[in-house]
């Protein structure tokens, strides 16, 4: 079988996830890591037979790497992804893709010259209710659509800001609960209901006083499709809660609470519905970030979301998740911070 040959960049919290979900993709291979720190890179590559780099650009020069996994801090993709498009490697960025939509829009410049697929990991779509609420919007079943809605009332610890100088500052967070945590989310709801037209929001710091960006924000939305909606977000909420996003329609609701549906009913029953009834109560296969950033995230939807970028090279055809689709939450998440300080509705 013909194998893409994978390397990962940034070894730190999400590499490894990256590095297994790779090992789980039957046509995917890891070839190489890269850190800059050489004991976490070392670790990774000895864990999984990989080359070892301290400098990325080293190890782009190999021939033997189709695409790279971009796991460094947020604000400090677009310098690596330029170089990684004119080594002329595929890019799978994680979330967000970067921290503004101007480096964001540099990025996607550079992989569109290069001929280079870019794609943005955003597990959550992969989940089995994400996939099915889109297809009810796609077909129609929730009628005009009225209100949809992301909740994300998670906690962080204060000790969890402390493990990386970079998280929660802007220049390299880019935001706080909703650049870092609640992005998930809020690409769903854009995948859901379509783009934003107006957005008005207010953010806060109720229990992390000495971080720069956010940790509670409120957003009331309007679609361009007529529907409203909420965004609420946090990471100062104890004990954290899972997070659920909610489409409502004049004949049909639905929510998923990470990624599992939790609620399914539509004016007119067609014959899936009893199939997903019968999974309410069950768990999602994606694991929760509710409390943790790691202990109950799963690999499950990278290992999806890699084998599809992987099918997307092998067949010569788009990634489901590119760099356009990436910057859509950004460019959300940026208009809700501007309308924050400014007081007034901003259009994404
Ligand atoms: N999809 C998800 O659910 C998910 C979960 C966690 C983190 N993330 C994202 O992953 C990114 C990284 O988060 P993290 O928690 O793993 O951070 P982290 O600080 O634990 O790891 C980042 C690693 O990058 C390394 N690094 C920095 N500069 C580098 C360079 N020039 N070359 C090579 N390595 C370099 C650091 O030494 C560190 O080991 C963030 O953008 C975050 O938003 C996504």
């Amino acid at each position: 079988m013909a194998k893409i040959g994978y390397a990962i960049i940034g070894c730190g919290n999400i590499g490894p996830v990256h590095a297994a979900a790779i090992a789980a993709v039957p046509a995917a291979k890891l070839v190489a890591v890269s850190d800059v720190v050489e004991a976490t890179a070392k670790k990774l590559a000895g864990k999984y037979g990989a080359a070892m780099y301290t400098d990325y650009r080293k190890m782009l020069e190999r021939k033997d790497i189709q695409a790279v996994c971009l796991c460094v801090p947020s604000g400090m993709r677009m310098e690596i992804a330029v170089a990684c498009a004119a080594a002329g490697k595929n890019i799978l960025s994680e979330k967000p893709l970067d921290v503004t939509t101007k480096r964001i829009d540099k990025i996607i410049a550079a992989t569109d010259k290069a001929g280079v697929r870019l794609g943005c990991i955003f597990q959550s779509r992969f989940a089995e209710g994400s996939q099915q609420i889109k297809k009810a919007v796609e077909q129609g079943r929730f009628g005009a659509l009225t209100l949809g809605d992301a909740y994300i009332k998670w906690y962080r610890s204060p000790e969890y800001y402390a493990s990386g100088a970079w998280r929660g500052t802007w220049k390299l967070d880019g935001g706080g609960a909703l650049m870092n945590q609640g992005i998930h989310q809020i690409d769903l709801l854009q995948w859901f209901m379509g783009p934003v037209k107006s957005v008005r929001a207010q953010t806060t710091r109720r229990l992390h006083a000495g971080l720069e960006v956010e940790d509670t924000a409120t957003a009331m939305l309007e679609f361009e499709n007529g529907a409203f909606g909420v965004i609420e977000g946090s990471t100062a909420i104890w004990p954290g809660h899972p997070a659920r996003v909610e489409v409502h329609g004049s004949s049909g609701s639905a929510y998923t609470e990470d990624g599992a549906i939790k609620f399914w009913q539509f004016a007119k029953r067609r014959a899936v519905d009893a199939k997903i009834e019968a999974a309410l109560n069950q768990e999602s296969a994606l694991g929760s970030g509710a409390a943790d950033p790691l202990a109950s995230l799963k690999i499950e939807g990278h290992r999806r979301q890699i084998d599809d970028f992987t099918k997307a090279i092998l067949k010569d055809r788009p990634p489901l998740i590119d760099g356009r689709e990436g910057r859509n939450a950004v460019a959300l998440i940026e208009a809700v911070y501007k309308s924050a300080r400014t007081g007034k509705a901003v259009t994404p």
